[in-house]
């Protein structure tokens, strides 16, 4: 895929959870908007609050289970999964894939597919604290600052080429639940603006920029 693209792209978000960055992506890119509208939204979670966002926004949305690595030795939810996904990504022609909180990790074949063309947004500065419950890694470090990293997705977990990263401070008395909450507010302007960089071509898959 060349960007810029000559129409509108067409997003695709998949989420496991509430859908707060779901939630901005839409409203930054309704239906008919001109850079980028969301085509549809995948969640591994049936009862996912991002599932009830995407349908007040008139959005199709599909619901397909993935289980995890322990439950699924031999990988085959993972391709099931990722074969309904495909599927659907083709008939909505889907040129952008946006993670928002999706909590499973593909297979190297999904990823390289998609490379380039598949976003992911973590709560901290990478390469630090990648992996779960990076709000707590931080306060544990002790370190003064964090925050958040839009970045392409690559085999590992959270280490593709970075895009953006926006800073907050980490302050005495943070709980994770503050430190996160400081964050997230970062991450909804974090997201848009990292997905209007590559879609205007200004930064690709094999330079990154940070
Ligand atoms: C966000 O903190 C995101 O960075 C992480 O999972 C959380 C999802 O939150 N990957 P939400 O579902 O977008 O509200």
């Amino acid at each position: 895929m060349d960007l810029p693209l000559e129409r509108p792209a067409n997003l695709a978000v998949f989420a496991s959870g509430r859908g707060s960055n779901l939630d901005t992506i839409l409203r930054t890119f309704p239906a008919a908007s001109e850079l980028a509208s969301v085509k549809m939204v995948m969640s591994d979670v049936a009862k996912a609050g991002a599932l009830a966002k995407a349908e007040a926004h008139a959005v199709a949305t599909y619901h397909h289970p993935f289980p995890s690595r322990k439950r699924d030795s031999h990988g085959q939810g993972r391709v099931a999964f990722e074969r309904a996904a495909q599927a659907r990504l083709e008939q909505h022609h889907i040129d952008l894939i946006c993670l928002a909180g999706f909590m499973r990790l593909f297979s190297p074949e999904f990823n390289r597919t998609w490379q380039g063309r598949m976003l992911n947004i973590h709560p901290s500065l990478l390469p630090e604290f990648p992996g779960l419950h990076p709000q707590r890694q931080a306060l544990e470090a002790g370190v003064s600052e964090s925050g958040c990293t839009v970045h392409f997705v690559d085999a590992g977990v959270d280490t593709g080429p970075m895009i953006l990263q926006r800073r907050v401070p980490v302050l005495p008395n943070d709980t994770e639940e503050i430190l996160a909450a400081r964050i997230l507010e970062q991450e909804h302007l974090a997201y848009p603006e990292a997905i209007r960089k590559v879609l205007r071509g200004e930064v690709r898959y094999a330079e990154g920029v940070l």
